[in-house]
């Protein structure tokens, strides 16, 4: 019976361990992308809602749910994670956004970012992309 309620516990702690970021308590929020032009399963080399009102907006809400625990709130890094309102905008930037958000960032076997692309859809994805520019700022 004991060793029962261990193996229990040991199994839950292991499923609820998988739901949770490297830093800080985050789980992937569904995010609604009704009103955005759908685009398919495959990565389009450049943000297709750059300037969109309504993908900056929708991008805003998706960034502080999936994103801002390790970015800060607004974007405004806290030190944790890169500030990505410093992001290159334009293509480049898209370029470096892409990559990140499809990879992750994992040195070692260490996971400093999840791959994000596996929980958020290309559409959430450049909707965040067009909201960070929108708050772009220079370095
Ligand atoms: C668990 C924490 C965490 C979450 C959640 C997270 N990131 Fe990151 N992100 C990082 C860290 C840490 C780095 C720096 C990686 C490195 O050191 O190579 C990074 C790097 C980046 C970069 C590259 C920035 C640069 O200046 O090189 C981009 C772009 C990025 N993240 C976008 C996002 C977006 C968009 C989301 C949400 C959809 C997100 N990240 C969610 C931790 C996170």
């Amino acid at each position: 019976m004991k060793i029962k309620q261990k193996t229990g516990f040991a199994l839950l702690l292991l499923a609820f361990s998988t739901t949770l970021w490297a830093h800080g308590n985050v789980v992937p929020q569904a995010v609604e992308t009704k009103g955005l032009e759908p685009l398919g399963e495959e990565w389009l080399e450049e943000n297709p809602y750059r300037g969109n009102e309504h993908a900056i907006e929708i991008g805003a809400s998706a960034y502080n749910q999936n994103c801002a625990a390790c970015h800060g709130l607004e974007a405004k890094s806290g030190g944790i994670a890169p500030d990505l309102r410093l992001l290159e905008t334009g293509a480049m930037g898209d370029e470096w956004f892409k990559e990140r958000v499809i990879n992750g960032a994992v040195r070692d076997g260490r996971v400093y970012m999840p791959k994000m692309a596996d929980y958020l859809s290309q559409e959430a994805l450049w909707a965040v992309r067009s909201y960070l520019e929108s708050v772009h700022i220079e370095e």
